[in-house]
């Protein structure tokens, strides 16, 4: 695979995954590492077709939600996941498969075929939950701005919450808990990172293009 490193923040609506991925770019952009911060769904062709779903102007069977997120995905790998990493770039993703596993899932589709969906998705080299209560994430995302369908559902929120920790369980996702401050947090989540770097040899001086 591809000379970089490939992290995905996962988690429900509001637990702190873009606050992660800033904290996170910044503290790794100051050792020296290339970084790209991106998130699904994306802004391409599938991606805002869905951003049309979430914001309730267009409505599909969950089976076809399935395939939209992991066309998306295919997207945003081949066009610009998969580039970055190529040069030797942190990729740090807010969302991916784990979150068709859990949000699929929870309103209604199959395990099954949210699998056979992201067959070809790659995988992360590091992929964290950062586990809230739905009643805390609804009172952050709340302060910031106007929640979409997904968000505004307290009940598919907590079925969501379940899927994340199956996945855990499986050992798919490592759990962090979210309910710390954001200094703590970060500084499990740069632990875990440093740990990674330190085992895939790369280091700080490998930069974008080197
Ligand atoms: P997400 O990207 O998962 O939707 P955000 O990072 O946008 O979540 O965080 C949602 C809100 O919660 C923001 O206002 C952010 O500053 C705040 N926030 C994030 N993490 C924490 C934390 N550990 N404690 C308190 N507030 C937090
Ligand atoms: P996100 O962009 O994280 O929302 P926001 O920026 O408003 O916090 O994600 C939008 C919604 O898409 C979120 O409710 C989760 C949902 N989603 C899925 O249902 N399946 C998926 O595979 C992905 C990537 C997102």
């Amino acid at each position: 695979m591809a000379r970089g490193l490939f992290i995905t923040l996962e988690g429900i609506d509001g637990c702190g995954k873009s606050t992660h991925a800033r904290l996170l770019a910044r503290w790794l952009r100051r050792k020296g590492f290339s970084v790209l911060c991106t998130d699904e769904p994306t802004d391409g062709l599938v991606g805002r077709t869905i951003k049309r779903i979430l914001k309730g102007k267009l409505h599909v069977p969950v089976e076809v939600e399935v395939f939209l997120f992991s066309a998306d995905r295919a997207w945003h790998l081949a066009n610009v996941i998969l580039p970055a990493l190529e040069r030797g770039w942190v990729v740090i993703n807010e969302r991916y498969v784990g979150s068709s596993l859990a949000y699929q899932t929870a309103r209604g589709a199959s395990e099954r075929l949210v699998r056979k969906a992201n067959a070809l998705a790659a995988n992360p080299d590091l992929a964290f939950f950062i586990d809230v209560s739905p009643e805390v994430a609804a009172k952050r995302v709340r302060r910031d701005r106007k929640p979409d369908e997904f968000e505004r559902d307290t009940e598919l929120q907590r079925r969501v919450r379940q899927g994340y920790l199956r996945q855990v369980r499986r050992g798919e996702l490592r759990y962090v808990d979210g309910n710390r401050s954001k200094e703590e947090i970060q500084a499990e989540i740069r632990e875990a990172v440093e740990k990674k770097l330190r085992s895939t040899c790369l280091s700080g001086r490998q930069k974008a293009g080197t």
